[in-house]
């Protein structure tokens, strides 16, 4: 139970974007809980409310906007009353905006960006110190810079109170930014180069996760698979050894990582897929597109012919991976040809799942330069074709599974009485017949069906 102080003020964190903005907003409750905030699952009731934000695409974007005219009306209703509301946005678009942010929306008191979330309770100091000015002296605290301190060394330790709330998964962010510079993509200029946390924290912070209750743990970053922390002994150790030492942590059942880039696939990460059993059969390795002049332009420094024989070799060494991926059609100068390269490595590779998007311009990348862009009409109805493909295969995937005992780590209780749900090894989400009992553990799971976007089981004797 997380004590509940008189004078204890309440947070609202709203999430938009990828996993690590979820891992990000738990950070920022850690960091808040000392300074007397608890946080609350009804916006309404917020003394302070955050929304962490997503610039990866235009309509991710502009939703933060809607979203901040709409507190503005909670905020006055809150002032009618007698009480307030802090405004504050973090994460992707702060960074990419910032004091911009405030211009378009004076109800914001701070703007922050994803590597200024240490600095967190000094920046709402210092707003708050304006809360007593006249409005027309008060001016947003903003900060996004790139700091040179080590933003997690900074942050406090995950709480374990809060981190059970978290229940049986958790994600853990190994890595952040990224060197690589699609052309299409603004995270290297949102989130900065890529810096990856040290062995020694990594392992405190999954034991701590351990500790309180966490079976699987999902490791996140931009390029995950380009981790490279530093051990005690001033080595540099990458992706793969990073999961021998982790598996090594007694209880820790199930190790997960995402996303990866198909160049930093290397030999050691294969050799952990071979290896260690805790390393889950499912690999979300996003290509974006099959057609060479596209990757050429979209800048990912790779073939179509070397993506497949990354598959090749994860396969080799675990045959029965399930792999999932991004892909964006529409990319500026995409021809039907190159459209037919993408649908022609959908259906070489087969995915268990996939993410499809349309191209959408972002100010500031190399893409927004260039000219030869997709119509609208045309974007649409090849996302519906490509997601039609990846619709049968997900379908065809989830078929094969019947007759198959997996092991499914069961979570949660279903939808209705008397059953739970879970998750198998290829990430499907499992429903079966059980009690609450099974919470909390792995059991053999027979596959007797499926419904759209799961599995349904049936617990099998041990
Ligand atoms: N680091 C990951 C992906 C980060 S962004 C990687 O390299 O794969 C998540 C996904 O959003 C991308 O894989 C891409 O498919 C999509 N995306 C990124 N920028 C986009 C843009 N400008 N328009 C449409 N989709 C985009
Ligand atoms: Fe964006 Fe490319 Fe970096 Fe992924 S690898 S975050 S798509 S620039
Ligand atoms: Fe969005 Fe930033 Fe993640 S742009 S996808 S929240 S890294």
């Amino acid at each position: 139970m997380i004590e509940t102080r008189a004078n204890s003020k309440k947070l609202f964190i709203k999430t938009y974007g990828c996993q690590m903005n979820v891992y990000d907003s738990d950070r920022m409750m850690d960091a808040l809980a000392p300074h007397g905030y608890e946080t609350t699952l009804d916006m309404a009731q917020a003394d302070l409310v955050l929304l962490n934000t997503c610039h990866i695409r235009e309509k991710a974007s502009e939703k933060v906007f809607s979203e901040l005219g709409r507190l503005r009306e909670l905020q006055d209703e809150r002032r009618a009353l007698g009480g307030d509301m802090m405004i504050g946005v973090a994460g992707c678009v702060a960074q990419a905006e910032g004091e911009e942010i405030a211009r378009r929306a004076p109800v914001v008191d701070m703007v922050f960006g994803p590597q200024a979330y240490h600095r967190l309770p000094d920046m709402l100091a210092r707003a708050e110190a304006q809360r007593h000015l006249h409005p027309s002296l008060k001016r947003a605290v903003v900060d996004t810079d790139f700091p040179e301190e080590d933003k997690f060394e900074h942050l406090p330790a995950a709480k374990k109170e809060v981190t059970i709330k978290r229940g049986l998964t958790a994600f853990l962010t190994v890595q952040e930014g990224c060197d690589k510079f699609c052309s299409f993509c603004v995270v290297p200029y949102t989130r900065g180069a890529e810096v990856s946390r040290p062995v020694a924290q990594v392992i405190a912070e999954a034991r701590g996760l351990v500790e309180a209750g966490v079976k699987e743990i999902t490791l996140l970053g931009q390029n995950v698979n380009a981790y490279h922390g530093v051990d005690d002994k001033g080595r540099t150790v990458g992706l793969g050894a990073l999961a021998y030492l982790l598996a090594e942590i007694g209880g820790l059942e199930r190790l997960r990582y995402t996303t990866s880039h198909p160049r930093d696939m290397d030999d050691a990460l294969m050799a952990a897929h071979r290896d260690l059993d805790i390393l889950m059969p499912y690999l979300h390795l996003p290509v974006q597109s099959g057609s060479d002049s596209i990757l050429k332009a979209m800048n990912r420094r790779h073939t179509a012919a070397e993506y497949l024989d990354v598959i090749e070799r994860i396969k080799t060494v675990r045959p029965d991976m399930a792999l999932s991926g991004d892909f964006i059609v529409g990319f500026p100068g995409e021809t039907d040809q190159d459209f037919e390269d993408t649908l022609k490595i959908i259906a070489d590779v087969g995915y268990a799942s996939a993410y499809s998007f349309k191209y959408s311009t972002r100010p500031g990348t190399p893409g927004a330069t260039l000219g030869d862009q997709v119509a609208e009409e045309v974007k649409t109805e090849r996302l519906h074709r490509l997601q039609e493909l990846v619709n049968t295969q997900t379908t065809a995937f989830h078929q094969s599974c019947v007759g198959k005992t997996l092991p499914v780590l069961i979570e949660r209780p279903g939808r209705q009485a008397g059953q739970v749900g879970g998750r198998s090894p290829y990430l499907q989400a499992v429903h079966l017949e059980g009690s609450a009992e099974l919470i909390g553990a792995i059991h053999p799971v027979e596959i007797i069906g499926t419904s759209t976007n799961s599995l349904v089981g049936r617990l099998k004797a041990a």
